[in-house]
């Protein structure tokens, strides 16, 4: 959509392996507006690394396109824009692997600086105490340290200072707190929310801890086995789940309050693993997991439907007759609130 930061239009990347094609990903679409946080769920394999990968351009993708800030980005990294490569960047799991253990903290934040020709020889040292002062680490106690000289969250703040050190609008974050204990989380994910506002950042947040987004994201997808189920304003999301498979995993989420226990859908009870990604069965990906699925679901792979204006859900079940006067009466409300 026009103003839309980021697109990504039917996306599929599928790697050739001596047991098959592993379709990774497998025609993903969806976009996110600038300011927005933008949460991408979805269980081990389902294909999340594997988009970020495509958008950041460490894979070129087998089909589809990618588009930012109305440019579009289809190329492997070395091939883009200087300008693009600023702009958008990725900060991964596991700050462990992603940092060079034999540099100090100044020499990883000067990569970028020198990459992106940012501020003059003196310049570059305030910019990069500037950077450390922004993750909330002082400048003069870890410019000089090395990476395995500090815990995993502080490695964690040093990966976000680097991609932060471009000033870039969009920011992906893949699975940013998972490698590390629950207290640092909170910490890295309040750092991530304050720096958001103060420098206007966008984020695609991908994640397996669907609760982490209930106060983080601004919209929710979800991923199964390559392909999105579900794409829906937070709250909506939580409150209107419409996929078996999203009503499955908000079920299983556990909660401190009664309070929050009646807000959740009904336990949906689901039986299987995810099917392996060179062996997509026929039908609907979820099909043999889903507690509701139909004959249809066994043959014809559903396409995305709107639920509402914001709302899109990939599942026979809203085409069904049953369930047709709720996608209407949905749209309805939409169209109304819009006219008022
Ligand atoms: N380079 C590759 N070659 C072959 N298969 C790959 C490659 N990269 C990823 N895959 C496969 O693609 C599928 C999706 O992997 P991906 O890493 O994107 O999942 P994910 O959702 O990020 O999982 P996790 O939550 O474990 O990080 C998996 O089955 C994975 O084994
Ligand atoms: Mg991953």
């Amino acid at each position: 959509m026009p103003g839309d930061i980021l697109s990504v239009d039917n996306l599929r990347k599928h790697f050739p392996t001596k047991e098959g094609v592993v379709r990774a990903v497998d025609g993903v679409s969806f976009s996110i507006a600038p300011g927005e946080t933008f949460g991408l769920v979805g269980e081990s394999g389902s294909g999340k690394t594997t988009t970020a990968q495509c958008i950041i351009g460490m894979y070129p993708p087998t089909s589809g396109d990618i588009w930012f800030k109305g440019e579009r980005i289809n190329a492997a990294f070395d091939r883009r824009p200087k300008h693009v490569k600023g702009d958008l960047r990725i900060v991964f799991q596991d700050p462990g692997s992603s940092l060079n253990p034999k540099r100090t903290i100044k020499q990883i934040l000067s990569v970028p600086l020198q990459v992106h020709r940012i501020g003059s020889r003196r310049g570059r040292l305030a910019r990069m105490k500037a950077l450390l002062d922004m993750v909330e680490l002082p400048a003069d106690e870890y410019l000089y340290k090395h990476p395995q000289a500090i815990g995993g969250g502080e490695r964690q703040m040093v990966a976000l200072a680097r991609a932060l050190a471009t000033n870039p609008s969009l920011v992906l974050l893949d699975e940013p707190t998972s490698a590390l204990d629950v207290s640092v989380q909170a910490k890295i994910i309040n750092l991530l929310i304050r720096l958001q506002k103060e420098l206007d950042l966008t984020y695609l947040f991908i994640t397996h801890d669907l609760s982490l987004m209930r106060n983080i994201a601004t919209r929710v997808a979800i991923m199964y086995l390559g392909k999105l189920c579900e794409i829906a304003p937070t709250a909506e999301f939580f409150e209107s789940p419409v996929h078996p498979y999203t009503r499955m995993l908000l079920s299983s989420i556990p909660v401190v309050s009664d309070e929050e226990e009646a807000l959740k859908p009904r336990k949906v009870l689901s039986t299987g693993e995810i099917p392996s990604p060179v062996n997509v069965p026929p039908g609907c990906g979820f099909q043999s997991r889903c507690p509701e699925a139909a004959d249809v679901c066994r043959r014809v792979d559903p396409e995305m439907v709107e639920v509402s204006r914001s709302h899109q859900v990939r599942c026979h079940r809203e085409r069904r007759p049953d369930r047709a006067g709720h996608a209407e009466a949905s749209v309805l409300h939409e169209r109304e609130e819009r006219l008022c």
